[in-house]
């Protein structure tokens, strides 16, 4: 039965690692109910790198329902265990079709069904099957399933991201990016209505480059030498967009970044009481 008005969904970037667990552990516990739906960027939960069962599990507990992924969604070789036993944990849609996993889904939220496409850029990354085409069968695909569809674009090239939206804008009811880990400030409406932000940004330490430690880093790009990249820890930040999606159209109808700080925790929490109390 389809009783309201606006679903609001909250979509996290890249959540890395423990200090970024922790942190969406912390909003979530406070503020899950104000979202009709909760979906993540989940390819680098598992100390920086993949997806294990028992994290899944945790975000599961915290009130995420779709998993989004990315270049480094098979890291972990668990993954293979259960991924096709999951049918909210996907992998970029682009992959060959004999990958593990799925691309897309489709979940009903208060008789609404809600499709999720999950796809990487080819620019500076794996030369995968074009993202365009393969956005144009599962958008066709979906057509039929689904009131309305997001898509996560997990790239590298902001170009990319952009025009891979402004081709599916009015087709798709929004495109997030994730991948790069930082935060873009170009939320909004493209002409033909579909919400978009390039980057969602990513859940992690704070002090971090991109969720991992400085001294690995350095060693590589100062260095020039190869060196393991360690997760960051220390206060961590939460970031993602919450997309508001009018059930009577079927459209979107504003794309807000969210961010939640653990180093300003009395501050942000405050905001966020008092965001949810007047929308
Ligand atoms: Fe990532
Ligand atoms: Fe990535």
């Amino acid at each position: 039965m389809n009783t309201c008005r606006f679903l609001r969904i909250l979509f996290l970037g890249d959540i890395v690692g423990a200090p970024g667990r922790r942190v969406v552990g912390k909003f979530l516990e406070l503020f899950k109910d104000n979202f009709d739906l909760i979906i993540a960027n989940a390819e680098n939960t598992a100390h920086g790198f993949g997806l294990t069962q028992k994290n899944l599990d945790e975000l599961k507990s915290f009130g995420i329902s779709v998993f989004s992924g990315g270049n480094h969604t098979f890291d972990r070789k668990e993954i293979f265990n259960f991924i096709d036993n999951e049918p909210y944990v996907l992998r970029p849609a682009n992959y060959p079709p004999s990958t593990p996993g799925r691309g897309y889904t489709v979940i009903e939220v208060k008789g609404y069904k809600i499709g999720i496409i999950n796809i990487l850029g080819r620019v500076f990354m794996e030369p995968l099957e074009s993202p365009f085409l393969v956005a144009d069968n599962l958008v066709e695909t979906l057509k039929n399933d689904s009131d309305f569809i997001i898509l996560d674009i997990h790239a590298e090239a902001t170009a990319e991201k952009m025009a891979l939206a402004n081709y599916l804008d009015g087709r798709v009811a929004a495109i997030v990016g994730s991948h790069t880990h930082v935060q873009t400030a170009d939320e909004r409406l493209l002409p033909n209505g579909t919400g978009y932000i390039t980057d969602m940004g990513c859940c992690a330490a704070y002090n971090s480059v991109i969720g991992m430690a400085l001294p690995g880093v350095l060693n590589r790009m100062v260095k020039q030498l190869p060196s393991k990249f360690e997760i960051a820890e220390g206060v961590a930040q939460m970031c993602g967009v919450e997309i508001t999606i009018d059930t009577s159209s079927k459209t979107c109808t504003a794309v807000k970044r969210v961010r939640f700080n653990e180093a300003n925790l009395d501050e942000d929490t405050a905001y966020y009481l008092n965001y949810f109390k007047q929308s």
